[in-house]
């Protein structure tokens, strides 16, 4: 079977070499698609170290919406516009032909300590604390200057025999100054080789009286999915979260053979987004006078995810800044946006589509969204309808374990008569009809958002 699909290829390469270029082409074995710059790149760089998670169907393509096995690896990043909302905010391309300061997959690769990259998301490759070589990663830049052709020899290929490795550098955040703010932080544990945590902490902030937040800063070291903040609310499971998770204890949710701990993931179904950091290094600050408020003895629930694709283990480590002010410089609190369709019915074995609006009712000043969906959830967009009719696309998540956010640095200002709108993609697979419930098995529907 592979065989013959070997030889029908060849005999196609072989008939479009003889139209295209004359007889005088030597055909079969130097095909330059297995020997150029972009070629040695995919098997000596890609295949070894990016494709296991960059491959099609995998939660890893899902989030990054990029597959790079060879067959569509050139085809996702040359001149391709990178899902990355800072990077696209930047201008960069994947790769852009010509410009490797302008390409994602440069930056990406580039374990430089304090090199810009870290603004977008993890260094590759993640799950692992050594970056590609330095003769690879000048190899890829070249090949970028070069025009990032997909076929040819356009670098030497001496510069491969750099063999130094990069290595993953971690500084921890310093905590504020006493009086601006609270650090929390997940102390560094053991992910084990070939394996992965995902884990939760519930931590006090101590505070006797109640906090103003203006800004978080989040520090990680590399390898995890996200740094994520909870909250929990009553209001909207309709049963007490009780009794919350035991403080300072580390909750994993699977064990170490990969069985979800059912316990652990209970409290799950009552956190409500408070902050979250997709990159290593993330710094966010609220429109000047808006503060997010934090009763008296708060907690919050810390959510990391780490995955070592090493052999050896690695540790995890992440911190959480919230700087704060006093109540005098507060002039708008700012709300958290909870708008939920708990009414939808999912047919079995098959894909449905649930569009749900929420008319404005006040002036409403959006600064931050994200989306909560469970397994069946294919895709989640959040769309903004003006009073005039005008639509527009503001955030869209196909991944439903690790929901993006979206943080509007200028308010998104929603007058009375505007319309939020969520449109959800499921694939209800099972034999059942599913509907809204807390449980892994039912399905959930709600824009998270921060306003004032
Ligand atoms: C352990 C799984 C894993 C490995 C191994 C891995 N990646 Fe990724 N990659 C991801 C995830 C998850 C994301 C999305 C999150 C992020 O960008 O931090 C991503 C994002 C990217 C992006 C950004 C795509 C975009 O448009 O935003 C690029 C480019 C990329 N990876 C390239 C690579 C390359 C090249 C390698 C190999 C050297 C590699 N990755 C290895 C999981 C992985």
């Amino acid at each position: 079977m592979v065989a013959t699909t070997r030889s029908r290829a060849v005999l196609v390469l072989l008939t479009l070499g003889t139209l295209a270029c004359g007889a005088d082409k030597p055909v079969g074995t130097t095909d330059a698609l297995a020997d150029g710059t972009f070629a040695r790149i995919q098997r000596t760089i890609i295949d070894p170290s990016c494709a296991s998670c960059h491959r099609s169907g995998s939660s890893d393509a899902r989030q990054s919406g990029l597959v790079l096995t060879a067959d569509s690896s050139y085809q996702q990043l040359v001149g391709v516009a990178s899902l990355h909302p800072m990077a696209k905010a930047d201008g960069l391309a994947r790769v852009k032909p010509f410009r490797a300061d302008s390409s994602l997959l440069f930056h990406k690769l580039a374990w430089i300590p304090g090199h810009h990259s870290r603004d977008y998301g993890n260094l590759m490759p993640m799950g692992t604390t050594r970056g590609i070589s330095m003769g690879q990663l000048e190899y890829v830049r070249r090949w970028i200057e070069a025009g990032a052709p997909r076929t040819g020899n356009v670098v030497d290929t001496a510069i491969l025999a750099d063999a130094r490795m990069q290595v993953a550098s971690f500084t921890p955040l310093a905590p504020p100054a006493p009086g601006a703010g609270v650090q929390l932080t997940v102390d560094s544990f053991p992910v084990p080789p070939r394996n992965e945590r995902e884990l939760f902490l519930y931590r006090t902030l101590g505070n006797t009286s109640e906090l103003f937040v203006t800004r978080i800063e989040t520090r990680m070291r590399p390898g995890s999915h996200h740094l994520l903040l909870y909250t929990f609310d009553e209001k909207r499971t309709g049963f007490p979260c009780t009794p919350r998770p035991t403080p300072n204890q580390v909750r994993d949710i699977r064990s170490p053979d990969g069985a979800p701990i059912l316990i652990n993931m209970l409290a799950m179904a009552c956190h409500v987004y408070f902050a979250g950091a997709m990159t290593p290094e993330f710094d966010y600050r609220f429109p000047p006078g808006v503060a997010l408020r934090l009763p008296a003895n708060a907690a919050l629930d810390l959510n990391v995810h780490y995955v070592n694709r090493s052999d050896a283990p690695f540790p995890g480590q992440a911190m959480a800044n919230l700087y704060t002010v006093p109540r005098s410089q507060v002039q708008f609190e700012a709300r958290t946006l909870n708008l939920a369709n708990t009414s939808f019915l999912l047919p079995a074995k098959q894909r449905t589509t649930i569009r749900t609006e929420f008319r404005m009712s006040t002036r409403t000043s959006i600064f931050g969204l994200t989306s909560h969906m469970h397994a069946l959830g294919e895709r989640f967009e959040i769309r903004l309808r003006r009073a005039n009719g005008t639509e527009s696309s503001l955030y869209v998540n196909t991944d439903w374990e690790h929901p993006g956010f979206t943080n509007f640095a200028t308010p998104l200002v929603l007058e009375v008569g505007d319309t939020l709108l969520s449109v959800v993609t499921y694939n209800n697979v099972t034999d059942r009809a599913v509907g809204f419930g807390l449980l892994s098995t039912d399905e959930m529907n709600i824009i998270f958002g921060y306003a004032y």
